[in-house]
């Protein structure tokens, strides 16, 4: 039998509790949501399996989710990213949650599978292990899956591979490319907590370093701006056109990563991709170079070939290790090379969670009332999006216009041209 739960230490539960308190504040949207759930149960009996990063954000969504009627088994998204004390919290809740900071790559697949155990109606992932899984190791729990949703690029990136190939068994709505989401979350949100991290694993000073972003998407994009309006000397590199282009015309040194190992203080990697940083990157940094990485999985640096090329490695104090180079040189990496926002820091601030999180809610909810959608990515209904976006306004205490009458036919009609 599946056990109850199995986290850390659940007399970490008041702790928890109170980070819950505190995220739940500032996240009017989706505290909204909870209360129309509460009343109106669209969930109610539904078998929900998450696979997220266990934070105090989403343990907000949790009890969004219990409030409209689910039943809710969850895991973590990243065997360092989950707060102990909110696991501790969410357990007590009576929820089957399997996560703890540290899990060995076996241990974060046991507990993955401990979710499916739970035979979910609907999944929700954040880099789509869980649906791969399902997909790849557990198929006998596929003909009970309606659907799904996904948090982060990565997984939409494998979730469209899946459905190109003919290989998605069920329909997953993309969660990340709402407007509301990737225009928040990805870049003000990695913006700021990428920040937050490499300043809590290394305390030092950013104004005046040359920091070095590896890829100028949302995330990038955030990153870049709040590194430079630390006093950093930003540099930027990229393999597509278009996005190095802007990145010149925003105001930030492009280069490629061979050139930019050279002059780098800092070197952040938020690209989606694979052995972006490799050997021969890493032979040319300088003396006390510190990399990070803050994209979805760990292989954004490669660290077979840092340890290949590392005589000696020891840890200087949480989430930073030196490794020494043949020649006596030091690389600083960080959080394993794991999303250093999420392991070094606590992921975004509850602000922008509070719209990813509030698009999952409804999103699930959409699922629930639509049973029948064939497999495939599906976008975020434009509804959604919307009204997450007027509610995170009225939150804020912001009004804005509306179109008139006349406006609206403007708008819609070809006739009227120069006057
Ligand atoms: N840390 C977090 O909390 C967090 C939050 C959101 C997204 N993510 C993850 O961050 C990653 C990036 O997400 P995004 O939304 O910015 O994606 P994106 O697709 O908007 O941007 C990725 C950029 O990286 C560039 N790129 C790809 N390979 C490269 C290479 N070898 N060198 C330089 N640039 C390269 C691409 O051209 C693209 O412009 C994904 O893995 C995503 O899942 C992390």
């Amino acid at each position: 039998m599946t056990e109850e739960y199995k986290v850390k230490d659940v007399k970490l539960a008041d702790e928890g509790r109170l980070l819950i308190e505190w995220a739940s504040r500032h996240m009017p949207v989706l505290n909204q949501i909870k209360e129309r759930f509460t009343r109106e149960r669209p969930l109610e009996g539904l078998r929900i399996g998450a696979c997220l990063h266990v934070t105090k954000e989403t343990a907000v969504l949790i009890d969004a989710l219990r409030a409209g009627g689910a039943e809710v088994s969850l895991c973590g998204s990243n065997p360092l990213s989950t707060q102990d004390e909110v696991a501790a919290a969410i357990a007590e809740w009576g929820v089957h949650v399997y996560a703890w900071r540290g899990e060995t790559t076996g241990e974060y697949y046991w507990c993955v599978n401990r979710v499916i155990d739970h035979r979910p109606v609907i999944t929700l992932d954040d880099g789509a292990d869980l649906v791969t899984t399902i997909h790849l190791k557990r198929r006998e729990v596929l003909d009970g899956v309606k659907g799904g949703t996904e948090e982060t690029t990565t997984g939409v990136i494998r979730l469209r591979a899946m459905s190109r190939r003919g290989e998605l068994k069920y329909p997953i709505i993309a969660v990340n490319d709402a407007y509301t989401k990737y225009l928040f979350d990805n870049r003000y949100g990695t913006g700021q907590s990428t920040l937050d991290g490499i300043i809590r694993a290394t305390n030092i000073l950013l104004a005046g370093k040359r920091f070095v972003v590896c890829g100028y998407g949302w995330c990038g994009r955030g990153l870049a701006r709040r590194a430079k309006g630390m006093g950093a000397n930003v540099i930027v590199t990229e393999v597509n056109p278009i996005r190095a282009l802007e990145a010149v015309m925003d105001g930030f040194t492009v280069m490629t990563l061979d050139e930019a190992a050279e002059v780098g203080d800092i070197f952040v990697t938020v690209t989606g991709n694979i052995s972006v940083i490799r050997k021969e990157h890493m032979l040319k940094m300088k003396d006390g170079a510190i990399i990070a990485n803050s994209g979805h999985f760990n292989v954004e640096i490669n660290l077979p070939d840092l340890k290949e090329i590392s005589r000696s490695k020891r840890t200087i104090r949480p989430n930073l290790e030196e490794y020494t180079l043949e020649d006596g040189r030091r690389i600083y990496l960080l959080a394993e090379g794991r999303l250093v926002n999420l392991a070094a820091a606590e992921g975004h601030p509850s602000e922008v969670m509070d719209m990813s999180f509030s698009n999952q809610a409804l999103c699930v909810e959409y699922i629930a009332k639509n049973p029948k959608m064939s497999p495939g990515v599906y976008t975020v209904p434009k509804d959604i999006d919307e009204l997450v976006a007027r509610l995170k306004l009225m939150g804020m205490g912001v009004k804005i216009d509306e179109l008139t009458e006349e406006q609206k036919r403007y708008l819609t009609s070809w006739e009227a041209g120069t006057v």
